[in-house]
């Protein structure tokens, strides 16, 4: 009896736990969340290396805006956990880094890693800043968007084949990238062709911001 009440317990924890529904969330999304917990404070917030910490560095954080462009993800694991790094005389031995970038040995597993690269990444290659608050923008997108957009914001909505409509793929880089910060604020406010909504009155201005960053890294 006691061993099937915990387990109908456990299957409870097991039905709410949001971990379940975050396999599906965009990896640089994942990413941001553990950059923002353990690399800004040297890094800084944009990732130019100017943290809250960084003026008290002797050797100055890395502008990963720029370096993680040509270092591919093996090399990018071992600068991050120190597996494999090699430091003589204070550098390592492919003289990228000294000491004073911390090793995070078994601090990530395999999947948090490869998001933290996908930031990384988006660090790199987006040409366009966040604006807003993504955490508050993934749970306005589950609300009010994804029901065209799609669950993974792909445009593969339960209300797309309903409707006969091609709602935007916001994982398509090519699609959302040639859109600025602004333009995207506009067609959210006040809608787009006959079948995007115009969402101006039920939307805040900060509310649109966060769906901005949050469409921004669901296409890295
Ligand atoms: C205590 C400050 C500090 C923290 C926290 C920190 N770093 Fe660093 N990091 C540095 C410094 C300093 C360097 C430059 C080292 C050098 O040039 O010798 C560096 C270098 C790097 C580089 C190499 C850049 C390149 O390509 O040449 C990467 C990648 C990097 N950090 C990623 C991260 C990630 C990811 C995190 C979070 C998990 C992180 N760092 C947290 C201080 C920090
Ligand atoms: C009723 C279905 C529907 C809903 C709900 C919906 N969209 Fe759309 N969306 C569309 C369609 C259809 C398009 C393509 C419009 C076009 O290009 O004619 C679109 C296009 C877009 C575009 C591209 C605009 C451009 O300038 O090309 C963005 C950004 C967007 N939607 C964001 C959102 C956000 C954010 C939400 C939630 C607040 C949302 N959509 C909710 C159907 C929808």
């Amino acid at each position: 009896m006691k061993f099937l009440i915990y387990t109908v317990i456990l299957l409870t924890i097991l039905a709410v736990n949001p971990l379940a529904v975050s396999a599906t969330l965009p990896p640089a999304y994942e990413g941001r969340g553990l950059y923002v917990s353990y690399c800004q404070l040297c890094h800084g917030i944009s990732g130019k290396g100017d943290g809250p910490l960084a003026k008290a560095m002797k050797i100055t954080p890395a502008n990963l805006t720029t370096t993680v462009r040509s270092r591919s993800d093996a090399i990018l694991i071992k600068i991050i956990t120190g597996k494999g790094r090699q430091t003589i005389t204070g550098r390592d031995r492919h003289n990228l880094l000294s000491d004073a970038m911390p090793e995070w040995k078994d601090i990530f597993n395999e999947s948090q890693l490869m998001s933290l690269i996908a930031y990384l990444r988006f660090l790199g290659n987006t040409k366009h800043d966040l604006m807003g608050d993504p955490k508050a923008g993934l749970q306005i997108y589950q609300k009010y968007c994804q029901v065209c957009h799609g669950v993974e914001g792909d445009g593969d909505g339960i209300m797309t084949k309903l409707m006969g409509i091609m709602p935007m793929d916001h994982t398509n880089k090519n699609e959302t990238s040639r859109l600025n910060n602004n333009d995207l604020v506009k067609s959210i406010l006040d809608g787009k062709g006959r079948f995007m909504p115009a969402w101006r009155g039920i939307l805040s201005q900060s509310d649109v911001e966060a769906l901005v960053s949050y469409i921004r890294l669901l296409s890295h």
